[in-house]
């Protein structure tokens, strides 16, 4: 099978439970949210945190159901930072994985508060884990990554500096890199480490899986700011030229695009070595990264 089928498929399966945790928008006076909550979650996306928290998780010889409201809750906290990141405050954008984006659906204020059922409730879905193991030490640590990577110090903080950016004053390589490192880096990096916590891993192995995914993560938002500028809304599924729209100054606008191409070679490569310094090997794992420069969407 072709990556791009593999992936398709492997993106099914995590939609198999994730509408499991959904909630029910038959009923309640709330039901506006949980359909606005749903239809973010339901509406696409490559589901590729979810997808490496797996693939980290069975690198590491992971084998409980534990994992899965995990992976249901990552995805949850990334679809609401798309719908905040959407919102006309921020990148102000239409169109999300090829539909409306959620304020545009349900509006602003749906939009706002669809973010945030979807971060409160990721957490509430992250807990059920110990519904499945109630004993295992594992899972406080897990929750520990996924509420810091997500917060202030993770994706949110991220999201701060980038809304600061400002074009006329230009930005440092530093902050730029810190907005990078924590918009994008922040998620990919929780959903590895937990793949690899739940599965048992020693503090030292983290670590690495960290790095890793930290490289990945910068690697695949440098990918983001090149596809928004060489691609199309209709390949993208979201508005192509947004970064632009916005003034924004993104690494291909630091760097220039070749420059930026090689660096996500160069990234993913690191990564990878960094990765074969474990002892053990999971080989889907490694396609996916490299698939992942080439990626069109
Ligand atoms: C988009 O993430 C936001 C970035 C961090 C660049 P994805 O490209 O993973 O979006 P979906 O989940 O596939 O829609
Ligand atoms: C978004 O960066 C990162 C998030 C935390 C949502 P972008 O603003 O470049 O993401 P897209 O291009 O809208 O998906
Ligand atoms: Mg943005
Ligand atoms: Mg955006
Ligand atoms: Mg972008």
């Amino acid at each position: 099978m072709e990556m791009k089928e593999e992936l398709a498929y492997k993106a099914s399966q995590i939609d198999c439970f994730l509408y499991r945790y959904l909630p029910d928008e038959a009923h309640g006076y709330q039901k506006n949210v949980f359909k606005a909550m749903n239809y973010s979650v339901t509406a696409g996306g490559k589901r590729l945190r979810p997808i490496l928290m797996l693939e980290t998780y069975k690198l590491f010889g992971g084998d409980s159901k534990a994992i899965y409201p995990f992976a249901a809750a990552m995805e949850m906290i990334h679809t609401y930072s798309l719908v905040h990141d959407d919102l006309p405050a921020m990148d102000n954008d239409m169109l999300r994985r090829g539909k409306p984006t959620t304020h545009a659906k349900f509006g602003e204020a749906m939009g706002i508060l669809a973010g945030d059922g979807l971060l409160n409730y990721a957490f509430e879905t992250a807990l059920l884990a110990f519904d499945e193991e109630p004993d295992n030490k594992n899972i406080p640590k897990a929750l520990k990554v996924l509420a810091k990577k997500a917060g202030i110090y993770g994706m949110i903080g991220g999201q701060v500096v980038d809304v600061e950016e400002d074009q006329q004053n230009g930005i440092s390589r530093n902050r730029l890199n810190f907005i990078y490192a924590l918009k994008t880096g922040a998620l990919i990096e929780a959903s590895m480490m937990i793949g690899a916590i739940l599965a048992g891993a020693t503090e030292e192995q983290v670590n690495l899986v960290e790095q890793v995914a930290s490289k990945i993560g910068l690697a695949f938002q440098i990918q983001d700011d090149i596809l928004d500028v060489t691609s199309d809304t209709e390949t993208l599924g979201k508005d192509a030229g947004s970064d632009v729209k916005n003034n924004k100054i993104t690494y291909v606008v630091f760097e220039g695009l070749e420059r930026a191409k090689a660096d996500v070679k160069r990234l993913t490569e690191e990564a990878i070595k960094d990765l074969e310094g474990l002892p053990y090997e999971n080989p889907f794992l490694t396609e996916l990264l490299k698939y992942l420069v080439y990626r069109e969407n």
